[in-house]
């Protein structure tokens, strides 16, 4: 038996002070954990360190890490979502603050060298120090990402950060968490000097013989973002700074989610005093934070990914494909969107259309995403160059017998698809796996044209293909264990979250989506405004209304995909008789420039009154309450339906399914957190007096009438 590591034993390795030509180095590499986090046991160590320099002091100091791609990617999250105190965490908050202020304070130069992700408090650490210096490895990302688990930077970030770089450009660091590469970092004044990966060690001891101060880069700023930083600062003009700040929140978070809201008040009220009051502006405001259920639904989303990601890292590492060459069959919007990540992910690709002009468009659409990574400087003209010669285009199946994958997103017909499974087993070699991207057509209907249908699986991806985090796998009863390691391993060098669900029609995330859009349909023609509909839903947090939702996937795609439906789950899914009107009408949404909504130069435009008419419709006022429950009950319905019918079981595969694959609100920590907040016994009474009032439809699921009575939760704890 491998001896196990005492607690003690991790620590001291996971942080460590060397010294080495006069120069202190303090090393952070965890030997259990893949990322560097600052744990509580982590900062104890750290302080010693600061102790004995102090005592004993350098010609200079350098933290950085052992690991291969990162630098520090944050305070331990496990720690924060333990957090219930206030008075605790601001204690807590007030001795991580005295320790970097510090840092600050040593009297020898303090150089931050990043390679790899240097996030949350890994930056706040960072900013503590005197200087910065950043590889200019594709790795090396400098970000405060806070506001994606709810809270905001709690270990000094909105203050030292507007402090060095001026709040207008700080701002959205702290408020969107969205990162920047080394180049910007130095743009924007966060680091001082930029390197080779390579080069780390030796620029960082450069900055220390240059001393503290002379070593310091103060890039020159753009004379609006001058005008703004000194705006910001001055008592009347504040406004214009931070109430703009603050809109631009509420436009995009719609209020939900109080962390950015918080934080702007954190920088402004900071930064009109000096830097000790500040962080205790910063401690006071984190403290209240941290413990409301939002923080810690958003923390139980990161958990719950974290979760799935590492499940989904266990199953793809039992493949022995090494996947580097993949095929992928449709040049359309899907499948180019598919080859397009997979080519970015270092794969090969053999893409094939049914005719040039396919592949053709394909491949524009292909080199038109890069393009876009390109403008925005998150890749080189070179890479780019390099990623697309990874795509070869093809109308035929030549080259298809050295490929072992095959993603298929072609038209959604049964009978194609079961052509091109039957041509590709034809040209491909005997262990082919083929993985078809349909997004209704149960996997088993397909493997009944396959020779090998336990090397056919479901690869459920969602559009746009490179934003969408999440990838649902579908096994049909013969699936082969190792095919689906196999589509893992791929999904997860597209960096996807994935959920693996039993088949069925329109498996988990098509089948649960139906309903809500289905009923949001009977809404409608039941009376209520589209725009109220619309807006019902929005207000309580998904990203956009039902009935827009329709006009952007296609209302000829959802009523086909009703008819599939249909044809397995009757009732629970008839689409009301007039909606077909609006097909005839010719109105398939965006795409047709003709929806719900009026289009003009594919721009929305408000919503098209000519609908009302052709539905035969009068205005019957229906409460915001009663079209938000009855879009989300149904939606709960049916996965509880879902559940009976052995589709899917894990309550995080399911909350993650509707969070990532179609914006179910992430504050509310999943759909089925937010049935165990309402109390499954509400929503049964609820459901059957909206069924008595409107339809069997509505009816609760048995599950949901058993765990009502038995008063038990889908989440435990
Ligand atoms: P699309 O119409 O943009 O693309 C389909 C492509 O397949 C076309 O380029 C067509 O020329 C090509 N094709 C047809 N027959 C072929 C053959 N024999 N060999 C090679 N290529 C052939 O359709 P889209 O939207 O990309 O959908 C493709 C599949 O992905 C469908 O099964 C759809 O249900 C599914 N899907 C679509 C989503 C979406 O949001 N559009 C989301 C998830 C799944």
């Amino acid at each position: 038996m491998a001896p196990t590591s005492s607690p003690e034993d991790v620590i001291e390795r996971a942080i460590r002070l060397d010294h080495e030509d006069g120069i202190a180095w303090i090393t952070l590499d965890h030997p259990e954990k893949k990322v560097n986090t600052l744990s509580s046991a982590v900062m104890a160590r750290f302080e010693s360190f600061i102790d004995e320099l102090e005592a004993n002091p350098p010609k200079g100091l350098v933290i950085l890490s052992g690991k291969k791609d990162t630098f520090i990617a944050g305070a331990d999250i496990e720690e924060i979502q333990a957090l219930a105190d206030p008075p605790q965490v601001r204690e807590l908050l007030a001795n991580g603050h005295a320790l970097l202020t510090r840092v600050s304070k040593l009297p020898f130069p303090v150089v931050s060298a990043i390679h790899g992700a240097c996030l949350g408090g890994g930056l706040e650490l960072s900013l503590a120090c005197h200087l910065r210096i950043a590889s200019t490895s594709e790795k090396t990302k400098l970000g405060l990402p806070e506001v994606m688990i709810g809270i905001f930077p709690g270990l000094g970030g909105t203050q030292r950060l507007p402090r060095l770089i001026g709040p207008v450009e700080a701002l959205p660091l702290i408020l969107t968490g969205k990162n920047v590469n080394a180049r910007k970092a130095k743009r924007l004044g966060l680091v001082d000097e930029t390197c080779h990966p390579a080069d780390l060690k030796k620029a960082a001891k450069g900055l220390i013989e240059k001393g503290k101060d002379r070593g310091r880069h103060r890039p020159k700023k753009p004379l609006p973002t001058k005008i703004f930083n000194t705006l910001a600062g001055l008592p009347l003009a504040k406004n214009l700074v931070y109430g703009r700040a603050k809109g631009d929140v509420l436009k995009k978070t719609g209020g939900h989610y109080p962390a950015p809201l918080i934080a702007v008040d954190v920088v402004r009220r900071g930064l009109a005093t000096n830097l000790q009051r500040g962080l205790e502006i910063e401690a006071e405001a984190f403290a209240d934070l941290v413990v409301k259920p939002e923080a810690k639904r958003l923390m139980g989303i990161f958990f719950m990914k974290t979760d799935a990601d590492g499940r989904a890292a266990a199953l793809a590492k039992s493949s022995d494909r090494d996947l580097d060459s993949i095929g992928v069959l449709g040049a359309g919007f899907m499948g180019s969107g598919v080859a397009q990540v997979l080519a970015y992910k270092n794969t090969r690709v053999v893409i094939k259309d049914r005719d040039h002009e396919g592949v053709g468009r394909g491949l524009a659409h292909c080199r038109s995403l890069f393009d876009k990574l390109v403008k925005r400087r998150k890749m080189k003209p070179m890479a780019r160059d390099l990623a697309m010669s990874r795509l070869e285009g093809t109308t035929s199946y030549e080259g298809f017998g050295a490929l072992d994958f095959v993603i298929e997103a072609v038209f959604e017909s049964v009978e194609l698809k079961h052509r091109v499974i039957q041509e590709t087993e034809a040209a491909g070699p005997d262990n082919l796996i083929f993985a078809s991207n349909t997004s209704t057509i149960p996997i088993a209907r397909l493997a009944e044209a396959s020779r090998r249908p336990e090397n056919v699986v479901g690869m459920h991806f969602f559009s746009p293909v490179h934003k969408m985090p999440l990838l649902e796998i579908i096994r049909h009863p013969t699936t082969s264990d190792e095919t689906v390691a196999a589509t893992v391993k791929v999904g997860k060098r597209m960096g996807k979250t994935m959920i693996v669900v039993n088949d069925g029609p329109g498996f988990f995330t098509t089948r649960v989506l139906a309903p809500f859009l289905n009923e949001a349909a009977w809404l409608l023609t039941g009376g209520a405004k589209i725009e109220d509909i619309d807006k019902a839903l929005s207000g309580w947090g998904f990203p956009v209304g039902p009935i827009s939702l329709m006009d952007e996937v296609g209302i000829d795609i959802g009523a086909h995909v009703s008819e599939v439906l249909l044809e397995y789950f009757g009732e629970r899914i008839t689409p009301p008789p007039v909606f077909q009107r609006l097909i005839d009408d010719g109105r398939k949404g965006r795409k047709a420039g003709k929806g719900f909504f009026r289009y003009e130069g594919g721009k929305k435009q408000g919503v098209d009154e000519g609908v009302y008419p052709l539905l035969g419709w009068s205005h019957k006022p229906v409460s915001r309450e009663e079209i938000i429950e009855r879009c989300w009950f149904q939606m709960l319905n049916e996965t509880a339906h879902c559940i009976q019918d052995g589709i899917i079981e894990n309550p995080i595969d399911i909350d993650l399914g509707v969070i990532f694959g179609f914006g179910f609100p992430p504050f509310r920590g999943g759909l089925l957190r937010e049935a165990d907040r309402v109390g499954l016994g509400t929503i049964v009474d609820k459901l059957d007096a909206y069924a008595d009032a409107h339809g069997e439809r509505l009816r609760p699921a048995e599950l949901l009438r058993t765990m009502a009575k038995e008063g038990k939760r889908f989440h435990q704890g």
